[in-house]
């Protein structure tokens, strides 16, 4: 069995059902801005920061705005995603997610959260999951959102694990190449054909036990 000393986990698609409300903000802005964006569309955007983000939507509606305009599209996206999560609750903790963070607890294995979202504290405040956690980090303390390994490495660095001995929770393809460029072990959450970059793939943390780290 891999030494495995630390579980890092995404937060948005991972362990909350929040992944739509990012889409459904997206969507409205784009519709608003005169064209269709798809979900196949949307997987570009998973994991990627917020700017970062829109300069992709941007693109695939062949829009060109200056920056002062850019900022005013994202400040309008943000409010409408976090009008979406206001009313967020535990039935919004994806399945699995909080007994797997549970177990991994129990086992002595350090947990920390890697997002690049800025709101990743109001929602685990919200959802009271902040003491599941050894270490948050989120689109506060880092510069580079994923698939840059800052978010990864600063969370290895804070739990004071080498990143060869971490493993990471992924529903984005630029999640996986993100742990991938830290040179960590990941565990796709999601599709397959999406995540082929990921140590392996499973449907949701409902299937996850310690036992398949030997799988790594
Ligand atoms: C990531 C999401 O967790 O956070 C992205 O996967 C999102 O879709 C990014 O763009 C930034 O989030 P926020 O809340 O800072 O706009
Ligand atoms: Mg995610």
């Amino acid at each position: 069995m891999k030494k495995i000393e630390a579980c890092i986990f995404d937060l948005d698609g991972v362990i909350v059902d929040t992944a739509k409300y990012h889409y459904m903000a997206w969507k409205k802005l784009a519709n608003e801005l005169g064209f269709e964006f798809t979900e196949e569309q949307n997987e570009k955007l998973k994991g990627v920061s917020r700017m970062d983000s829109l300069d992709i939507l941007l693109k695939f509606g062949n829009v060109n705005v200056s920056y002062e305009e850019k900022c005013l599209l994202a400040e309008k996206k943000n409010n409408w995603y976090v009008e979406f999560i206001s009313n967020i609750k535990d039935e919004d903790i994806l399945p699995g997610a909080k007994e797997f963070l549970q177990i991994v607890i129990n086992n002595n294995i350090k947990t920390a959260l890697g997002s690049v979202s800025k709101n990743a504290m109001t929602i685990l405040t919200k959802l009271g999951l902040e003491n599941y956690f050894n270490s948050i980090i989120d689109g506060n303390k880092v510069v580079n959102a994923k698939p840059n390994p800052e978010v990864f490495l600063l969370g290895a660095k804070e739990l004071n694990v080498l990143p060869k001995n971490c493993v990471v929770f992924e529903d984005a393809e630029a999640g996986i190449q993100a742990a991938v460029n830290a040179g960590m072990y990941s565990i796709g959450i999601g599709d397959r054909g999406i995540l082929s970059g990921a140590n392996f793939v499973i449907n949701s943390l409902e299937e996850m036990e310690i036992d398949k780290f030997q799988l790594l």
